[in-house]
């Protein structure tokens, strides 16, 4: 048997009429930049994100980037952030020139350990960007506790996140603005690069949307030095076919995922701890286990995918050695890149595909 960490043949397959024909009336009206269909995505994915403006960008690195910029953070300024995250993350505070000041993650739910944020605080702090990683979002209050004593902007990188709850608030929705990815292998996912930005602050949604065009407003007047970071109306036209279905795909994955909990129960097998505040929606089952890597190769050989997200923590990336973070300063996050292990949760798997890939988990470690 094969099973693959994720199959995208197989939803394609019972959507492809839908996604033809909507690239095919894009491509016959050639409104080819703006338009119609990303006006729509804008308006729903507002809506789902329990928001009042959203804003279509090129990709979820350049949600994030277009929020940086648009909140004017730049050159001198601090964000607070985790080590244990996609590059993107702390890549795009590199590009403004801004500091990531790295705090270690709670290695339960893997996401940034919102205790040690105040600690972190200087004078140049602007901001926090929690991360919602593998699909749960992090423990929002306290992290919004310490952003209005201190008068931070909280950018949520919702980029694995989008309709993921925490005390049934969603995802992009509780700080300032929030980051999405349409990136092929999120929940909701493109045919190719494509993001959103959520905000219910209409100044910075306004800004939001001149700083995607180049910081221009009206056409050739330049507030601003932006960037091209438009979303395409194909990729708007293809999200939008399958936006509809991004609840249930959600909701197959979470039965996968208490399939898997339930198997792997008493075993060696560390399964994902959800919080009792959230519900996620599993953009990755992450385990932890021993000898990660001698099952890496055994599942490879069995054919069962998986994949390590993430291997070496920010703070220990060779572009990042001019901060002067060591090995050892975040130990929650360099063990979890020792142990973690993405296994396959897509919504299409069977109950056979995941039989055998906890057979061969269960089998190579006992
Ligand atoms: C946590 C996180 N942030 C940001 C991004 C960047 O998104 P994109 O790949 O759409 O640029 C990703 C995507 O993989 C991500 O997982």
């Amino acid at each position: 048997m094969q099973v693959p960490l994720l199959d995208l043949k197989a939803q394609y397959a019972t959507i492809k009429d839908e996604i033809l024909a909507a690239v095919a009336e894009v491509l016959e009206s050639q409104r080819c930049i703006g338009g119609p269909k990303v006006a729509e995505l804008e308006e729903k994915v507002a809506a789902i994100s329990d928001c009042k403006f959203a804003v279509g960008v090129s990709s979820g690195t350049d949600a994030i980037l277009n929020s940086l910029m648009s909140l004017d953070i730049g050159a001198g300024d601090e964000v607070i952030t985790t080590p244990f995250t996609f590059f993107a993350t702390v890549g795009c505070l590199a590009r403004t020139a801004a500091k990531p000041v790295f705090v270690d993650i709670d290695p339960k739910t893997f996401n940034i350990n919102a205790k040690l944020i105040g600690s972190a605080v200087t004078e140049r702090a602007k901001a926090i960007m929690p991360v919602h990683l593998f699909g749960q979002i992090a423990d929002m209050d306290p992290i919004m506790e310490v952003a209005n004593k201190y008068d931070l902007a909280v950018i949520e990188d919702a980029a694995q996140s989008i309709t993921s709850t925490y005390k049934g608030r969603k995802a992009g929705s509780i700080g300032m603005v929030g980051c999405f990815s349409f990136f092929p292998s999120k929940n909701l996912g493109g045919a190719g690069d494509g993001g959103m930005v959520v905000t219910n602050d209409e100044d910075l949604f306004n800004r939001l949307k001149v700083m995607r065009n180049h910081g221009a407003n009206p056409k050739y007047y330049h507030k601003f030095v932006g960037g091209n970071f438009r979303l395409d109306p194909i990729q708007a036209a293809v999200l939008l076919v399958k936006l509809p279905h991004l609840d249930d795909w959600s909701e197959a994955r979470r039965r996968n995922a208490a399939f898997y909990d339930e198997k792997f129960a008493g075993t060696v097998v560390k399964t994902p701890y959800i919080s009792p505040d959230c519900v996620s929606i599993y953009n990755q089952y992450v385990i932890r286990v021993i000898k990660r890597d001698e099952l890496v190769a055994h599942l490879k050989e069995k054919g069962v995918g998986c994949a390590i997200y993430y291997p070496v923590p920010m703070h220990m990336q060779e572009c990042f050695k001019h901060l002067g973070y060591k090995e050892g300063d975040f130990p929650e996050a360099e063990k979890a890149t020792e142990d973690v292990l993405a296994i396959p949760i897509y919504p299409e798997l069977t109950d056979d595909m995941q039989d055998y890939v906890v057979e061969n988990i269960i089998q190579f470690l006992t």
